[in-house]
């Protein structure tokens, strides 16, 4: 049985391996093979790495892919993908150069608001608390200006502050509701700074309050953070063509394309659990590229998911028409970005991709991970409603199964051509090498 450990993070990187592979893995020193295999050659970096956070024993690597051709609003890019998952970054480049041909993608900015809150319990009078409020609230904005100044001085900063009652779904229970703009930073760190010099000021200040009782002067702040849920950071990205253009190779025709895409879309709008998987598929999209421009992925898949479910049923985060002859493809979504701050200075790949971006404005970020969350969900459903979705996934994963099975360059070669006219299963491609070996 293994026992616990004091002090764990004060050990060196050495001390830290050693104890990890003797205390949880079968063979110590393979393990620290494998951990060493991913150190970074250059010190410099893996310094950088190992204190990105706590307990650094070696950098987990993801496939960084590239899929060109996205044309949005008329400028070209080349989309940095960081994933997993093989087909992703194939499936985003085709439904890229599908679009190219028909005017790419036009994308557009709804809102960039942010969201914060400061919760609180106060005992007591609800108008009083009020009246307080009318009387703090200038307080609490030049109490912030060291922090805001910077911010306002490029036009944004905070853009409401509002008391909200919400005793009614729990006793004594009231919020500083605020929202701000951030410009090119996420702004977490920003509005977590100001949510906590607010909830300070709100706190002291009610002490000193005149027309407050003894009791109602303590307010008792459960907790100051930002939210992740954004409905107001929208983004809106589509795609159009006549829907004679819609000719996808298959034998299919244009107009039952369409129509089928337009039912796939219906089903996810009123079936969660194909609407969850729908979404999924978007995400695969998003994540990638938010992950290759050094975002909080999961603050993105959080508000995404919660806005998804804004009506009290989680549905479609894409939308089909056709009208007067044109197939109309869009989504919208929620996405507060950041191509400044947090890791965008500091993670070398992460500075690249921005390059590789062109160097984004926040809006123009969001812009961009829409459409790939856009092309992503028009590649999956163009394959669900034609040939199916292994067909290409399990083209993707052959490259898998054959660095599993342990194939050679020259196997993989073979088989790779092999399988261009086969089903790809584990066990077919085994019993292929087999016969290949022999
Ligand atoms: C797989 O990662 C994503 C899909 O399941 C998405 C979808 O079904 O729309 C193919």
């Amino acid at each position: 049985m293994n026992t616990a450990i004091e002090g764990f993070s004060r050990l060196t990187k050495e001390e830290k391996i050693d104890w990890l592979t003797k205390n949880y893995t079968k063979n110590p020193e393979s393990s620290k093979n494998v951990l060493a295999q991913y150190w970074n050659t250059e010190p410099k970096v893996q310094r950088l790495h190992d204190e990105f956070i706590e307990n650094t024993v070696t950098n987990y690597y993801l496939p960084f892919g590239i899929a060109p051709n996205f044309l949005i609003n008329s400028k070209l890019y080349a989309i940095p993908m960081a994933i997993e998952e093989s087909s992703v970054v194939a499936a985003a480049s085709k439904a890229a150069k599908f679009w190219l041909e028909k005017g790419g993608f036009q994308a557009q900015v709804l809102g960039m608001e942010k969201i914060g809150q400061v919760h609180f319990i106060h005992k007591g009078n609800s108008q009083s608390l009020e009246k307080f409020f009318s009387y703090v609230k200038p307080k609490l904005i030049s109490a912030v200006r060291p922090i805001t100044q910077n911010m306002e001085g490029r036009g944004g900063g905070i853009t409401h502050i509002a008391l909200k009652d919400k005793t009614k779904v729990m006793e004594n229970y009231y919020q500083l509701h605020c929202t701000f703009q951030t410009l090119d930073a996420m702004g977490a760190n920003f509005i977590n700074s100001c949510l906590e010099e607010f909830a300070r000021v709100f706190k002291a200040e009610a002490q000193a309050f005149s027309s407050f009782t003894k009791n109602e002067k303590e307010i008792d702040v459960v907790m100051s953070i930002l939210s992740n849920y954004v409905p107001n950071c929208l983004v809106k990205a589509e795609v159009s063509c006549p829907i004679e253009a819609l000719e996808t190779g298959e034998s299919i025709a244009p107009l039952e394309f369409a129509e089928k895409m337009l039912q796939a879309v219906e089903i996810a709008r009123i079936e969660p659990h194909r609407a969850v998987t729908h979404n999924k598929g978007i995400m695969n999209g998003v994540d990638a590229v938010v992950l290759a421009t050094g975002n909080d992925f999961r603050a993105i898949e959080a508000g995404v998911h919660a806005y998804a479910s804004r009506n009290g049923q989680y549905t479609s985060l894409t939308y089909a028409t056709i009208e007067k002859g044109v197939f109309k493809f869009w989504i919208e979504i929620p996405l507060a970005l950041g191509t400044v701050g947090g890791l965008t200075n500091l993670h070398p790949l992460v500075k690249l991709s921005l390059e590789i971006l062109q160097n984004p404005s926040a809006k123009e970020l969001m812009e961009i991970v829409a459409v790939a969350g856009l092309a992503q969900n028009f590649a999956a459903l163009r394959s669900l409603v034609t040939t199916g979705i292994q067909q290409g996934h399990m083209k993707m994963h052959l490259m898998n199964i054959l660095n599993q099975i342990g194939a050679d360059d020259e196997e993989k070669k073979v088989l790779i051509d092999y399988f261009k006219t086969r089903t790809v299963t584990h066990g077919a491609v085994k019993e292929a090498l087999e016969r290949l070996k022999k």
